[in-house]
């Protein structure tokens, strides 16, 4: 159980990083790619949003205390599109990682909501890997 809340938490350290990240190159984007690439930090932001909420009502649920601080791992300034998109790239595949990691950590047959949802959001995060491939090209 508390390795279980630990991971959960070092899930939820990325999520709030990838919040601010996001927010950063949504904010600082510019030139014409501005037009698509802030939106797309918008939505990303927003995922992470929502990942964030799910995975720290968990750890509520679960009797552990969420992290309130975001992982550590610096978010790089940059004015250069492809440096965002791979910085972004990182970042989804750093996601993918852990929660495929915390899906292993979940056997446990009555914790199958827990596992549900975590599962969607796994899935969620290769989606965005697989996108984020394509844009960077
Ligand atoms: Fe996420």
């Amino acid at each position: 159980m508390n390795q279980l809340v630990e991971k959960m938490n070092k899930a939820l350290e990325w999520e709030l990083r990838a919040i601010n990240m996001y927010a950063h190159y949504a904010a600082n984007i510019k030139g014409i790619n501005r037009l698509q690439l802030s939106p797309m930090f918008n939505t990303e932001m927003t995922e992470s949003i929502e990942h964030a909420d799910i995975v720290r009502k968990a750890i509520v649920q679960l009797g552990g205390i969420p992290v309130t601080e975001r992982d550590p791992h610096p978010i790089t300034h940059t004015n250069n599109y492809l440096e965002m998109l791979n910085y972004s790239l990182e970042t989804e595949l750093k996601a993918a990682e852990i929660y495929f990691e915390l899906l292993q950590c979940i056997e446990n047959d009555n914790e199958e909501d827990l596992r549900d949802a975590i599962e969607q959001i796994y899935l969620s995060e290769l989606r965005s890997v697989e996108e984020m491939k394509l844009i960077v090209g």
